[in-house]
């Protein structure tokens, strides 16, 4: 099984979404999955032009010459890929986004109705790479995903895809903590990242108990809330003492 993670966070191999990522390849890697993580922030990717050329001109290629074209081969080539982001404004990151955007030279331009009437785009290709969606955010609560849930569902249907597994985090920003009394719950966080891409490669899917441990809060919102905004204050008062 060949998976590509495509992390389309600003911070790149800092981020958040990094470490979630490399944790559940690796589980992938050690149950016999090919395994890589893309990191779009270093990748040269323009805005889709809306040309269309990519449909009537050149079908299946974009005429934009950038790092897009090796990217879509590693999509068209993977049996799953992995759209990881932070959550920005309630979506996709904009450095994710413009790479989905660019993916529109996988699909045929003419429109077909699939199994609900719902209209969409005809294939290009035999098989395309499921998805998993793996995504975190700064505040506390599971409900801030929800529109990236729906979105990465649509976007699926319209390229002949289903989303297979979703992992989201809320209150990201603790799996960077240096707090030591954090340092058992993030491992344990970890250990639970590895088994679901074990467990995803050797079942096809991540077992209920395993996304269970993964939804849980790593500490209550509240607690986070205190701890953030006292961490807000400690930043902005050194302002004050500069000023
Ligand atoms: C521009 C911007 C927009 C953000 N929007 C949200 C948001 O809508 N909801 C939220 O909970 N966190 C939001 N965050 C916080 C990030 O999701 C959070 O810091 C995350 O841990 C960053 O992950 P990364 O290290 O993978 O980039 C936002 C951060 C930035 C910089």
């Amino acid at each position: 099984m060949r998976i590509t993670a495509f992390n389309g966070s600003s911070r790149g191999k800092k981020s958040n979404t990094g470490i979630m990522v490399s944790e559940f390849l690796e589980g992938a890697t050690a149950a016999g999955a090919e395994t890589e993580q893309i990191f779009l922030s270093e990748k040269k990717i323009e805005h889709c032009l809306g040309c269309f050329k990519c449909w009537v001109a050149t079908p299946g290629k974009c005429v934009i010459k950038d790092d897009m074209a090796e990217l879509l081969e590693k999509v068209i080539t993977s049996d799953v890929v992995i759209m990881a982001t932070p959550l920005y404004v309630d979506g996709v990151t904009a450095i994710l986004k413009v790479f989905m955007d660019r993916l529109i030279p996988l699909a045929d331009p003419h429109f077909e109705q699939d199994e609900n009437g719902e209209w969409r785009h005809v294939k290009r290709f035999e098989k395309y790479p499921k998805i998993i969606v793996i995504s975190n955010c700064g505040m506390p609560g599971q409900e801030h995903f929800q529109a990236i849930k729906l979105h990465f569902r649509r976007m699926a249907r319209n390229f002949h895809s289903t989303v297979v597994a979703e992992i989201y985090l809320d209150c990201g920003e603790l799996l960077r903590s240096p707090m030591l009394v954090l340092k058992p719950i993030i491992s344990k966080y970890k250990k639970n990242l590895h088994r679901a891409g074990k467990e995803f490669v050797v079942d096809g899917s991540i077992s209920e108990t395993t996304a269970r441990k993964l939804r849980k809060p790593l500490i209550s919102g509240e607690r986070f809330i205190k701890e953030a905004n006292s961490h807000w204050d400690r930043l902005l008062s050194k302002l004050d003492d500069k000023n």
